[in-house]
């Protein structure tokens, strides 16, 4: 796979996540909930999820998920000129999260949050990447990271079991800079620099994505309160309106068919077939679209990540959290082809491939 053009160059400097230290077992909600480890087990595959206590809610857990990856990456904060944060569970509704995150960190870089729900991580790495492949930035910040329990009704059995909070976070950098403090980094160079450039060795980064949304499920997922249409207020919470409203059956159909269109289209317009895939790295929503999706689309059981089991839907975190465990195995190795495929409100849908490689 040596010969397919990579669009929008990134390496990876380094990888790290957080995750709230309080671990809710399917056993602990059926002491409180009309509900069972059976039912969700098998209509789920959810085991347990990581619940934030005051403290470790969207900002503070990107702000831990971030200092783990620029650790990794051997970078302080402030080497950093751009904080994406995917998330739908912004730490309050203004400023935005990426502003917490970056003055916590102590770094003026530029930063903005993207919603686009549990699809977030998709569409944050095609943005990242494409912000470094033009030199627009050159070393960023890029974090997932939701707490989907503080917008889940805890009494509501449908939505209450399916959700998890966490973050995680990698360092994208353009890989034609080397991996110094900025201080000593000259001028954009020629995409030469390490030895990556030339046909011989292929740029790291994106080779394809696909971004869609698919408006005929517009209704499927939503929080009906809390924004411009409809501000809180005490009417709007005796309704219930600041908690996720669900169709769960029709949301499972429409997800399966659009994540099963939209890896298709992505492995097509970069020419390479499952077979090629080396990890495929799903949002974490449901085990039973995972194994639908695998199962339509020909890719390989195993070399699917996955982390629902252990922390539930945890939204724009789920892929980020997959890839940042798979990569602290020594799972991925530099020129693996990656795919990431995420869905959720909207219906939003975000996949991308992938050319994984150190930076
Ligand atoms: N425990 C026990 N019974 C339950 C529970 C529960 N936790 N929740 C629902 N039930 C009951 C229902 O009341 C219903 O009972 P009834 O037949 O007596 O009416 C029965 O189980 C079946 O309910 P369904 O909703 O039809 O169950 P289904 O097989 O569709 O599974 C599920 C529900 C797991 C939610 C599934 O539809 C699903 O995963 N859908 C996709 C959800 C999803 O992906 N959401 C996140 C999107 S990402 C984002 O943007 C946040």
């Amino acid at each position: 796979m040596t010969g397919l053009a990579t669009r929008a160059a990134a390496g990876v400097a380094g990888w790290g996540s957080a995750l709230p230290t309080q671990v809710v077992t399917n056993a602990d909600l059926q002491r409180r909930l009309d509900t069972d480890d059976d039912w969700i087990t098998t209509r789920t595959g959810i085991k347990e999820r990581r619940i934030a206590v005051d403290g470790e809610t969207t900002g503070p857990l990107a702000v831990r998920a971030a200092r783990d990856a620029l650790h990794a990456a051997g970078l302080e904060a402030t080497d950093i000129d751009l904080v994406v944060v995917a998330t739908c569970t912004a730490e309050v509704p203004m400023p935005s999260t990426a502003a917490l995150v970056a003055a916590e960190l102590g770094t003026t870089a530029g930063g903005f949050d993207l919603d686009a729900a549990c699809a977030g991580f998709g569409y944050a790495l095609a943005t990242t990447a494409s912000l470094l492949s033009t030199g627009i930035a050159r070393r960023a910040l890029l974090i997932g990271a939701d707490t989907m329990s503080r917008v889940v009704d805890p009494d509501d059995r449908a939505t209450a079991v399916l959700f998890g909070d966490g973050a995680a976070a990698l360092v994208l950098t353009d890989p034609s800079i080397v991996n110094l403090p900025s201080a000593q980094v000259g001028e954009r160079g020629d995409r030469s620099v390490g030895g990556r450039s030339g046909a011989a060795t292929p740029l790291p980064g994106l080779i394809s994505a696909d971004l869609v949304i698919d408006g005929a499920g517009v209704d499927l997922l939503r929080i009906p309160a809390g924004g411009s249409r409809l501000p809180t207020s005490a009417a709007t919470l005796a309704a219930g309106g600041q908690f996720i409203q669900m169709e769960g059956r029709e949301l499972f159909r429409r997800a399966v068919r659009e994540v099963v269109d939209s890896v298709e289209r992505t492995l097509g317009r970069a020419g390479v077939s499952a077979a090629d895939v080396s990890w495929f790295a799903p949002h974490q929503a449901n085990a039973r679209i995972v194994d639908a999706v695998v199962a339509r689309t020909g890719i390989a059981a195993d070399r699917t990540l996955g982390n629902g089991d252990r922390y539930g839907n945890t939204s724009a975190a789920s892929i980020p959290l997959a890839l940042a465990e798979a990569a602290a195995a020594g799972r991925l190795h530099d020129g693996d082809l990656i795919l990431v495929s995420g869905f959720g409100a909207g219906l939003s849908v975000g996949t991308v491939l992938w050319r994984w490689g150190r930076s």
